[in-house]
């Protein structure tokens, strides 16, 4: 079987919002000029807290929902009036939506046996995809008969069998334990990647989002707030939204006290540091929060570093987390371990170094 059945196509999301009418908020918008593109086979993920319109923009793309304002093109043609059926999307839901009273194998060629397909054409096509997601001989069970992994499966099987132009998730992994989550997260990944159907996927959970994507939009309150692939919003955040939101982080507050381009000299912690500034609009005078994420902090026993006090350990194995003070800012500070034991313990006095490259000055009130 040919896995990459047709051309991949860019889908370009251009301007849209949606407005709902709240009953005690009034008109709100859900979507707010929400703009980006998936390039042709990429996969493009939507990461925000609840309640930040992920949801709605996908089912505008989809067209179960109709924008107020934008458009919405696959490959170039405009699909904004196109109803569902007439968009050749593959969409996958968080609770699976199979038809409980068809078997996985009826659920799964129900798609192809709408569009006319010939018996043998869709017996022949829904082993393929069975045999695509790991679910071959099990055709004749039902959907109340399956664990949550399996109807995720068939979920997945029966978006794609259509051979969709455009593949859509929505939060799919949520109903399922940690450990499947991760599993599945990378078959999504690998099938994704064989198929190079062009793919946008809704999610809350920032690891889930970096493990899958090629890029990643942060909405927040029904507009993007930053986007980027996962290292840019890891290691350039814009904002302090997206500085806690992607990934753990130190906030440190500061005075800026200089500013030379890309970097601005900071006061924070008793000392002076050359940090790399994250925004825009970062004054001199003006107070600053800088972004330091926990595993950029080296702890040693030398006397050459920032004095801080360990305050809490835990070992989690492969790695030791820890809680400083510092200058009276506390901090988390993550280590890998070694594999040789680590001495540094609760109360004791350590150094702690970071190199000025890892701090993000953010203007403190922009979040
Ligand atoms: N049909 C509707 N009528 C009224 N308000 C709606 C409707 N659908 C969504 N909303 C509102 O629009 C906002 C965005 O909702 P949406 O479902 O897109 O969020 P989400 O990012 O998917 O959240 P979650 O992570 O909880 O699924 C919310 O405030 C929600 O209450
Ligand atoms: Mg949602």
């Amino acid at each position: 079987m040919s896995t990459v059945s047709h051309r991949a196509i860019a889908v370009d999301v251009d301007g849209v919002s949606k407005r709902f009418t709240h009953r005690v908020k009034g008109e709100v918008y859900a979507a707010r000029d929400v703009r980006f593109k998936a390039a042709p086979g990429g996969f493009v993920t939507l990461l925000g807290p609840s309640g930040c319109g992920k949801t709605t923009t996908l089912r505008m793309i989809a067209g179960f929902e109709q924008p107020d304002e934008g458009r919405i093109r696959f490959g170039g043609d405009d699909v904004t009036d196109l109803p569902v059926n007439q968009r050749n999307i593959g969409f996958v839901f968080q609770n699976y939506a199979l038809f409980p009273h068809l078997s996985v194998y009826e659920n799964v060629a129900y798609g192809l046996q709408v569009r006319g397909q010939s018996t043998q054409g869709v017996a022949t096509r829904v082993g393929e995809v069975l045999a695509l997601v790991g679910l071959a001989g099990y055709e004749q069970q039902f959907p109340a008969q399956l664990s949550g992994g399996e109807q995720q499966r068939v979920a997945l099987a029966r978006a794609i069998v259509i051979e969709p132009r455009v593949l859509l998730f929505d939060e799919p992994l949520s109903n399922l334990d940690a450990k499947l989550r991760v599993q599945m997260r990378d078959d999504i990944r690998e099938l994704q990647r064989r198929l190079a159907i062009t793919t946008i996927y809704v999610t809350h959970d920032q690891e889930e989002a970096m493990a899958v994507s090629d890029h990643i939009v942060v909405m927040n309150q029904g507009s993007i707030v930053q986007e980027g692939s996962a290292e840019d919003l890891y290691h350039r955040p814009a904002s302090e939204f997206v500085a806690t939101f992607v990934g753990r982080v130190n906030l440190i507050g500061g005075t800026v006290t200089g500013r030379s381009g890309e970097r601005a000299s900071v006061s924070a912690l008793g000392g002076t540091f050359q940090a790399r500034v994250g925004a825009v609009a970062l004054d001199v005078g003006g107070r600053t929060r800088l972004v330091l994420r926990p595993e950029a902090i080296a702890i040693s026993r030398r006397s050459d570093g920032l004095p801080a006090r360990v305050t809490m350990r835990t070992f989690l194995g492969e790695k030791v987390e820890y809680r400083l003070r510092c200058a009276d800012v506390e901090l988390q500070a993550i280590r890998h371990s070694s594999g040789a034991d680590d001495t540094i313990s609760v109360g004791d006095q350590v150094s702690l170094h970071f190199a000025d490259e890892a701090l993000v000055a953010l203007p403190e009130t922009n979040r």
